[in-house]
């Protein structure tokens, strides 16, 4: 079920952490893909120490740049889990050098910290010898144009046994991890789409995780019968219908990756951030800690960046509400919950003022946020008569710049009050 946390929540740190960081490859694609084959892929088990893994100390850190909740990958498409399942022996218990449950502390860490904790598993399982069983409905009537995975298809017959098998495999882990790190604030679902909604049964996968938590926030890789949407790296351009999450990465890859030095900018992360908050989203920001449970140096520099910014502008950030809609100002913008604070996110550097359409309401201060700095402003044009409010001009000076992104607080008297017209001829005079 939705919950409020989660849409004020605006900041999740998003980790994927597995055995894929030991060569530093892509996480569980690199052998569907053929980059390497399946036995040398799962020989980084060998390697995988988590001999620095500090939960704690990741718990600290997110939440001094003010996220509010984090995501952990319990289970990426190889199957490899990440605490101690008894379903099966594919675990970092049982194959890997760290020999222990690595989701049960990362959970009591973060909850020490007030961070609300999520999971992310994926319903796909490329290791489960039940899992390439059947066809998606849709691919059987194209079976001679589809291109065939050995990790996704049957290699001959379909066999519903099989899948039956796996449905209960799956159902468990999810149980185990419900029960086990109960209460699970989020599950962060990922590869729905190999089977269809009915193959998973994704309605009935809803109640029977509501049976075992009614709480819980569902991400919508379920078919859409999740919670929330999720689009990931592209950024969206018009604001996604209902509550939704931005997953992107620091540089270019999911999981650790030694080679991957390609790294938004601490500015560019303020930015992208702005935008998501602007049009009432979250953004879940995603780090790749190396395979002994460090976390690269150049992605928490970014991070703390980030969250440098974050604590100095927190009353533009939380406990409010997406800002105006597109047209009136060229920046993202946030409102207050009492909608008589508005927001004005300035990426850019502007020449004197910086203008604002629509407003009709009086201003009773403008201000630079964390600053003392107050700001002139006039409002030009208009026709009053008419109720058609002119531009609010705001004077920007050098010395009120934040080196991100500068924010600039408009104060009302009343609820924020929007012209949304096309103009009109003046009639009377
Ligand atoms: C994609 C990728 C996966 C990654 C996920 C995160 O679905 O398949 O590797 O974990 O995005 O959103």
């Amino acid at each position: 079920m939705m919950q409020q946390w989660f849409k004020d929540a605006k900041l999740g740190i998003f980790i994927h952490w597995g055995i894929y960081a030991v060569n530093g490859i892509a996480e569980s694609w690199s052998f569907y893909h053929d980059g390497i084959s399946y036995e040398d892929y799962m020989k980084q088990c060998e390697g995988f120490t988590a001999k620095n893994y500090d939960p704690k100390a990741w718990a600290k850190l997110f939440k001094s740049i003010g996220a509010r909740y984090s995501v952990l990958t319990t289970k990426h498409h190889d199957g490899v889990a990440l605490w101690d399942t008894k379903t099966n022996d594919l675990s970092v218990v049982k194959k890997t050098p760290a020999a222990r449950d690595l989701v049960k502390p990362w959970v009591e860490a973060m909850r020490e910290q007030g961070l609300k904790v999520g999971l992310y598993y994926s319903h796909l399982d490329w290791s489960h010898p039940d899992y390439a069983s059947i066809y998606r409905e849709d691919e059987r009537k194209n079976l001679d144009k589809l291109v065939r995975n050995r990790y996704t298809h049957p290699s001959g017959e379909e066999d519903f046994e099989a899948w039956e098998r796996f449905l209960k495999f799956h159902r468990e882990q999810l149980k185990e991890l419900m029960t086990e790190f109960n209460p699970v604030d989020l599950l962060w679902f990922d590869g729905d789409w190999e089977k269809s909604s009915d193959q998973w049964r994704m309605p009935e996968l809803r109640e029977f995780l509501h049976s075992l938590n009614r709480e819980v926030v569902l991400n919508s890789r379920m078919w859409n019968h999740g919670d929330y949407r999720t689009p990931e790296q592209g950024i969206p351009i018009v604001r996604p219908e209902g509550p939704w999450e931005f997953c992107v990465t620091v540089n270019d890859s999911w999981g650790y990756q030694h080679d991957d030095k390609n790294y938004k900018s601490v500015r560019q992360l303020v930015r992208m951030f702005a935008e998501c908050i602007g049009m009432g989203g979250n953004m879940l920001l995603d780090i790749g800690p190396m395979e002994d449970g460090t976390i690269d140096p150049e992605q928490e520099k970014r991070l703390l960046g980030l969250g440098e910014w974050i604590n100095k502008h927190e009353e533009a950030i939380f406990e409010t509400d997406a800002g105006l809609p597109l047209g009136h100002f060229y920046g993202p913008s946030t409102l207050s919950k009492d909608k008589k604070t508005l927001y004005l996110f300035c990426f850019d550097r502007p020449y004197d003022d910086i203008g604002v359409k629509g407003i009709r309401n009086k201003i009773k201060k403008a201000s630079v946020v964390g600053t003392d700095i107050e700001l002139n402003h006039r409002n030009m044009g208009g026709a009053p008569w008419l109720n058609i409010p002119g531009i609010l001009w705001i004077n920007v000076q050098e010395e009120s710049l934040d080196k991100n992104c500068t924010v600039i607080k408009l104060e009302f008297e009343e609820e924020l009050d929007l012209y949304r017209g096309t103009g009109q001829n003046i009639e009377v005079n």
